[in-house]
């Protein structure tokens, strides 16, 4: 077992998870499986997909009301989203509403503006000297993508990035980072949510307050402002470990970067894989009653994490799981989550990574990771790549 860990005694958010949880969880898979960690309020971390899906599916014994991984000091959600903080019934509504911005056809209509976007970033990396594709590209791709659907202004995209940040990667101890920036961009939402129930634009912010729920009435500003909060929240920093994750790999691994060079058409199935293997998103559940995870009895009030990266590993789930095979046939992965709360931007972050790849692709064909460098992961509740030094050939 890893030196930092006993089965009884996780910590989610010290370093040696984050580097390695792929390992970390297969050591639990085996020996456990349903984890318990203790710090920062503790919580239930099944490993197998049998158990991670049991979780998901009973949204009866397993709210959603408070999805943070860290624990908030009063136990109340600082993430509250409609529908990703929302239980049955009230959920499917609000997920409806949204679904038809995130169409197959309304994600078509926003690739020539990823494309100019990713393009604009590379054209702004200098190729002599060591690139991080992770702070340099990777990142800036999904606040500018859904900046540009909410109608916010690009010079405004760095100032969300770091709230993103505040918010789902700061240390549970962080508590007030965590607060001041959630109340920030609440402002911020609020002012212009306001502005476009006044003045309505061409944006989703104005579409939302045009939008009627079942029972005829409008969407509340309070609805609105968490709408677009969620909406930033969720695109972001998932996507940004994405590409990140994907590009590190293709850094890694010459032969995979190679066989796609040759074969651009197969990029859509080796972001398939990439999602499969380095799924970055862990979410939490409050148990409601008296309830069962593997075995382990659980109760009223404790936290689950959903770690979906390792129902991606499981073994009964997929052949050899740790080996990243860029053409997998079968593979029906669990990055976009299981059940009722599954991605709602699955098509769009799909888009957004496979346009990042292709351009990086097209522009910077040979690159490796440089040497006497460490790449560095972050992130518990979204895991991925941080700090990815690499050399362009
Ligand atoms: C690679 C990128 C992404 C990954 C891996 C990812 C993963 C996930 C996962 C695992 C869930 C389930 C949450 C749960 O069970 O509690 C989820 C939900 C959600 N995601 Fe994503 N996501 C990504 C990108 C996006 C993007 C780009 C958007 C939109 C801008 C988005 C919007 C949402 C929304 C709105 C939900 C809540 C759906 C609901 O509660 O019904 N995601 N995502």
């Amino acid at each position: 077992m890893n030196g930092n860990f006993n089965l009884e005694d996780l910590d989610l958010f010290s370093q040696a998870y984050v580097q390695g949880a792929p390992e970390i969880w297969k050591e639990l898979r085996e020996q456990c499986p349903v984890a318990r960690s203790v710090s920062d309020g503790g919580g239930w971390l099944p490993t197998k997909y049998e158990d991670i899906a049991a979780v998901a599916y009973d949204t009866k014994s397993f709210s959603s009301r408070d999805v943070g991984v860290a624990a908030t000091p009063d136990g109340t959600s600082v993430l509250v989203a409609p529908p990703i903080t929302s239980d049955p019934p009230f959920h499917a509504d609000v997920r409806r509403m949204l679904l038809p911005f995130f169409s197959p056809k309304a994600v078509a209509e926003m690739a020539d503006g990823t494309r100019l976007i990713a393009r604009e970033l590379l054209d702004q990396i200098d190729p002599t000297s060591v690139v991080d594709i992770a702070e340099e590209y990777a990142r800036h791709i999904p606040v500018r993508v859904i900046g540009s659907m909410l109608g916010l202004p690009k010079e405004d995209s760095q100032m969300f990035t770091e709230w993103a940040v505040d918010i789902l990667q700061s240390h549970p101890d962080e508590w007030d980072r965590r607060n001041r920036a959630t109340k920030d961009i609440l402002d911020y939402f609020a002012e212009l949510s306001r502005a476009r129930r006044l003045e309505p634009q061409d944006d989703l912010v104005s579409k939302l307050h045009a939008e009627v729920l079942p029972n005829g009435d409008s969407l509340t500003d309070k609805h609105v402002i968490g709408t677009c909060f969620l909406l930033l929240l969720a695109g972001m920093d998932t996507t940004w470990s994405s590409i990140s994750s994907s590009l590190l790999h293709l850094a890694k691994y010459s032969d995979d970067r190679k066989r796609l060079l040759v074969d651009p058409s197969l990029i859509p199935t080796a972001t398939e894989e990439f999602l499969r293997a380095y799924a970055p998103v862990t979410m939490a559940r409050v148990v409601t009653e008296d309830a069962e995870i593997g075995g382990r009895a659980v109760k009223p009030g404790d936290k689950v994490f959903l770690p979906f990266g390792a129902s991606n590993r499981d073994p009964e789930m997929f052949d050899d799981p740790d080996h990243i095979v860029i053409d997998r046939q079968e593979n029906r992965h669990f990055a976009f989550g299981i059940g009722i709360h599954r991605c709602l931007g699955s098509n769009l972050a799909r888009m957004e990574l496979v346009i990042a790849i292709e351009e990086w692709l097209e522009r910077f064909p040979n690159f490796s990771v440089a040497e006497n460098e460490e790449v560095s992961w972050g992130g518990t509740q979204i895991r991925g790549p941080r700090f990815v030094p690499t050399i362009i050939h």
